[in-house]
């Protein structure tokens, strides 16, 4: 595997970073991941908006401009050829000597890699999977996307020790987001999914899903989601870069609704992977 360091591609074996960098020792950056298909990145200027916005956020001066980003996009994909796949990519606050103040005149890290995305499982389709729910232990800013995901790291361990594939975060009485995905609740035929604010992050498989059910005139709401309205809901999914639209059929070892796999789930996810196909045709 080739991956893309500091300006450079090398294989990933050679691919070091000094132990003092700040990712490392404070969690101190900032990250995306972009789905690949047909060897076109998935909506990449939203990816790049967000990467903008994250960086800023946290204070560190973008080291590259937006060509400069379209093209190391264009060739890490090129030098991994491969089925669907998503670009991890990784900014930090740099190299210092440790000290939580910012060091002045250091340059960020820039990494990237190339990981394959695991064709949707025909099961899924099937008996979707199971939840649990976890209170929201994260910060205030989970709109940033940080690399410090130790709470999101530890509601998904916890959702895998019992059985599930996803925790979905409860705050303040309201179901906001999963430990890796946004969350969409279907109430009579009716679309939900939290508000974008500081909560949660804002999903560009979220946007996708928003601007489907509006295009295809299904229902949708961006509205807040009350811990009773999740537990009562005909249908729940969970959406992300990776995994696309996950349809929950458990949450808490209950059914959702019949506990079956729902007919707007079914109804969203063809279209969702008829958008798809549309990129991979178009791709040159
Ligand atoms: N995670 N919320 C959280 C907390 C996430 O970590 C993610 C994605 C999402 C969905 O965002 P998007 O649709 O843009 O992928 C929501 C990525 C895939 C990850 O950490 O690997």
């Amino acid at each position: 595997m080739i991956v893309h360091l500091n300006g450079r591609l090398l294989p990933i074996e050679e691919a070091c970073v000094p132990v003092l960098d700040r990712g490392f020792i404070f969690g101190d950056g900032i990250y995306e991941v972009v789905p690949v298909y047909g060897g076109r990145p998935f909506r990449l200027e939203e990816h790049l908006d967000r990467l903008e916005r994250s960086l800023s956020a946290v204070r560190i001066d973008n080291p590259l401009t937006r060509p400069q980003w379209r093209a190391l996009f264009t060739d890490l994909i090129e030098r991994n050829p491969g089925d669907d796949r998503s670009v991890y990519l990784q900014i930090t606050r740099g190299v210092a000597k440790r000290d939580h103040a910012f060091p002045k005149g250091v340059r960020p890290t820039v990494f990237a890699m190339v990981t394959p995305i695991a064709p949707p499982d025909p099961a899924l389709a099937e008996r979707g999977v199971p939840a649990i729910t976890r209170l929201d232990t994260r910060w205030a800013r989970c709109d940033i996307k940080a690399i410090t995901l130790l709470a999101n790291v530890l509601a998904r361990q916890e959702a895998i020790d019992a059985g599930a594939a996803e925790s979905i975060f409860l705050r303040d009485g309201l179901a906001v987001e999963g430990s890796a995905s946004n969350l969409f609740a279907v109430s009579s035929g009716r679309i939900a999914t939290p508000p974008k604010d500081n909560t949660l992050l804002p999903g560009i498989t979220r946007d996708v899903v928003v601007e489907l059910a509006r295009a295809n005139g299904m229902p949708v709401e961006e509205r807040a989601i009350p811990e009773a309205e999740l537990r009562a809901a005909d249908e729940l999914w969970v959406t992300s870069s990776t995994k696309e639209i996950v349809p929950v059929t458990a949450l808490d070892g209950r059914p959702v609704g019949d506990g079956r796999v729902g007919p707007v789930w079914r109804h969203m996810n063809a279209l969702y992977q008829d958008f798809k196909t549309a990129l991979r045709n178009d791709a040159p």
